[in-house]
Formats: C-alpha cells, sequence, structure tokens
C-alpha cells in the first residue's frame, strides 16, 4: 500500500486536466423503501470551464450520508430528479478564473457526487493541515460525522466523568466517533448496538466498547438489559424505534436521550412509531433533545483542539471503510444503508491522488 492508503500503481502522473470527461450521479426516480441502483444514474458531460470568478475542482473524496437517502424523498430542500447531487468532498483545484482560489489547492465543498465542480472561493473550506492526520480524517472524525458526535456528547448530553452511555449504530461513522469521545471525555460504562456480531467484537476489541449486542438477536429491551443491567445516563440515538424505546426503560433519574438520527425508519416508512411508557419521561426527569449538526458549525475548532492531539498522540483512531473509485459511488451508499460499512464510509478516487496526504 502507499502512503495514501491505494493500491500501489493506481497513481498516473499529476497534471491539471488528465480526464478527458466528467461523470455526475442523477437520481432518476423516488424510492419506497430501500432505494436500489435503478434510482441512479451517471451522466458523462464534457470537463467543465470555470467561468470569470470560478474554478474547477476535480474531487479525490466523497462523503455518501444517511441523510442523502432522505433528500431522495419528496420532501422540501431534497434532490430534485435528473439534477447533480450534493454531497461534502474534498478536491483539488485544476483549473481557475479566480485569485480566490490557486491550482493545485486542496478544498473542502459540497459539490460532491460528481468527479468535477465548478464552484466560487465563498462555497469552499480550506482544510488545516496536521502531520498524522489524512484528508479523509475531514470527512470523519473532524468532519460533520465526527462534530455530530461532539457535539451530541458535549453540548446535548452534557456528559459527566463516569456516566454510563448506549450508543444505537454504534459501529457507524456517528457510533464509533461517540465511543471513542467519550472514553476520552471519561465516560463509565460504554455499550452500543450494532447489526452483527462481527461488529460487535470489533467496537469491543477495538473502539473501547465494554459491551455491544446484535439489535437482530431479540427484543431491543432484553439485550440491552443483559449489556447494562445497572441502566445508563445517557443514550445517544441514531437508529429510532424499538431501541430508543428500550432505552427509555433503561434511563436512571436525570437521564438523558441524544436524538441524532432515526436510521431504523429513512428506508421503512410505514415503521410504526416506538411504544415506551410516557410517564417515565416525568418520574425519572428525562430530556429528549434532538439536533442538527448544521446548527453547530461554530464548535469546528474547537472539535479539532480537542480531537487533533489524541490523533497525533495515537489515542484516537480513526474509524473509516473506504470505497475505491467513483464509479462505486451508488454502491458505498446503498451499501451503508445495509450496514457494509463500519465507521464513515468514504469513496476515493485513487487515480488522483498523488501525493495529497
Ligand atoms: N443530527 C444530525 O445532524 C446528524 C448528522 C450526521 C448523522 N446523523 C444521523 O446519525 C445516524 C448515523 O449516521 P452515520 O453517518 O454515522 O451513518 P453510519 O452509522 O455510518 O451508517 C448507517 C448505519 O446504520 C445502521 N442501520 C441501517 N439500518 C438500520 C436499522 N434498521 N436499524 C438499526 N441500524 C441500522 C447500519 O449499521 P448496522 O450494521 O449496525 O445495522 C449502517 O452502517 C443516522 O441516523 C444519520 O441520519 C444525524
Amino acid at each position: 500500500m502507499s502512503p495514501t492508503g491505494c493500491p500501489p500503481g493506481t497513481f498516473p502522473p499529476y497534471g491539471p486536466g488528465m480526464n478527458e470527461t466528467a461523470l455526475t450521479v442523477h437520481q432518476t426516480a423516488r424510492p419506497h423503501g430501500f432505494p436500489t441502483a435503478e434510482h441512479f444514474a451517471f451522466v458523462e458531460h464534457a470537463l467543465p470551464d470555470p467561468a470569470a470568478g470560478s474554478a474547477v475542482v476535480e474531487n479525490l473524496y466523497w462523503s455518501v450520508d444517511p441523510y442523502h437517502r432522505e433528500m431522495m424523498d419528496d420532501v422540501p430542500g431534497g434532490f430534485a430528479l435528473g439534477a447533480p447531487l450534493e454531497g461534502r468532498t474534498i478536491g483539488r483545484v485544476i483549473a481557475s478564473r479566480t485569485p480566490g482560489l490557486a491550482e493545485g489547492e486542496i478544498v473542502f465543498h459540497r459539490r460532491g457526487w460528481r468527479t468535477h465542480a465548478v464552484v466560487m472561493p465563498e462555497e469552499i473550506r480550506r482544510l488545516p493541515r496536521f502531520d498524522g492526520v489524512p484528508l479523509t480524517a475531514y470527512l470523519s472524525i473532524l468532519g460533520g460525522t465526527g462534530l455530530t458526535a461532539y457535539v451530541g456528547l458535549t453540548r446535548i448530553a452534557r456528559l459527566q466523568e463516569g456516566e454510563d452511555l448506549f450508543v444505537s449504530a454504534a459501529a457507524g461513522g456517528v457510533g464509533t466517533a461517540t465511543g471513542r469521545f467519550a472514553r476520552l471525555l471519561g465516560a463509565g460504562r460504554l455499550v452500543g448496538s450494532a447489526g452483527s456480531a462481527a461488529k460487535a467484537g470489533h467496537l469491543t476489541r477495538e473502539v473501547g466498547y465494554d459491551a455491544v449486542f446484535d439489535y437482530h438477536e431479540g427484543p431491543a429491551a432484553e439485550l440491552l438489559g443483559k449489556v447494562a443491567p445497572d441502566g445508563i445516563d445517557v443514550f445517544v440515538d441514531n437508529v429510532g424505534g424499538e431501541q430508543l424505546a428500550a432505552a427509555v426503560g433503561a434511563l436512571r433519574e436525570f437521564g438523558r436521550i441524544v436524538r441524532v438520527g432515526t436510521i431504523s425508519q429513512y428506508n421503512n416508512p410505514d415503521a410504526s412509531p416506538p411504544r415506551f411508557n410516557y410517564a417515565d419521561i416525568v418520574e425519572k426527569s428525562i430530556r429528549i433533545e434532538g439536533f442538527l449538526v448544521s446548527n453547530y458549525r461554530d464548535l469546528q475548532e474547537e472539535l479539532h483542539e480537542f480531537a487533533i492531539p489524541h490523533l497525533q498522540s495515537g489515542r484516537l483512531a480513526l474509524d473509516e471503510t473506504v470505497t475505491d473509485g467513483f464509479e462505486h459511488i451508488v454502491d458505498a451508499f446503498l451499501g451503508m444503508l445495509r450496514g457494509q460499512n463500519t465507521g464513515k464510509i468514504i469513496v476515493r478516487d485513487c487515480t488522483q491522488i498523488p501525493s495529497v496526504n
């Protein structure tokens, strides 16, 4: 493997505009339930030319996320059919007609799901570089995924040292980041749920979880009772449904539920809402609070200050599943919805990553 993680020999000599054509993913139809490859199309077109004041970025790394599934539905702000999709991505400026962007610069922007994007200087973010911190970290632990975990623990749960935590979808991007941050913040017993025994084993061996159950193995309340027999103080909920109901039962007095996401329902719109004892919320003084990470962008710097020294010292590791090849971006997205990822799912173009890491 090369230092970038790409297989050796996959780098052609770098030069701007090496590719003659560009590819963009469009959504072609609205799914009901699980989407399939048939709901997407790869559209080929000529390399874009930058208009005055803009630049062309060749994308190198793409994030695909559960919220893209929500945007596939006919919802306000959702994806338009037959138009380029949006998503977080990191690329290199290959042609510029603005003094605000120099050729060769590496930038973060939101025109993902395409090989090339035309961007204005105000649409990009420059990524600070630190020894030992690869670019993918800006889509995983230092990006929206890590920020979600950090906000959930520090601002919504307001986690105190020694408190016991349950995290659902613990093996995913947010779930692994939550586990690792919780350990660094001094959490007590840390338990989670995941979709397979292999993931559960990985989380306890590598990520710092004390116990993890496979949620397919039985009723969530029973499984949670086994791994957290004395209850929990905080539930970081990426899933909703039955696991949310189980957590209400397991929470102690002054417990907090951090509502991060509801992935059990994104592909199952007819799922019935979780059933739990509403009186528990009052009698145990439970606080339930949801949040959108987009409202906490001002904490990005704070996250860097917290996480980067730990990344450099090795106390914090990256959890990423990397798929090679833009042509596999749809498969990577669909695979993530089915739980084929461990940690943050990232797509990488190995043919265009010569020496950026
Ligand atoms: N509030 C915010 O601002 C914000 C920001 C980022 C993410 N989120 C939410 O956080 C959650 C995790 O996002 P992520 O980016 O880290 O994705 P992720 O956890 O890396 O990937 C999704 C995971 O969900 C699990 N899953 C799929 N269907 C499930 C089901 N029916 N029941 C239980 N688990 C299921 C799969 O793992 P298994 O193998 O374990 O099933 C899959 O790997 C999502 O709900 C997302 O919408 C919210």
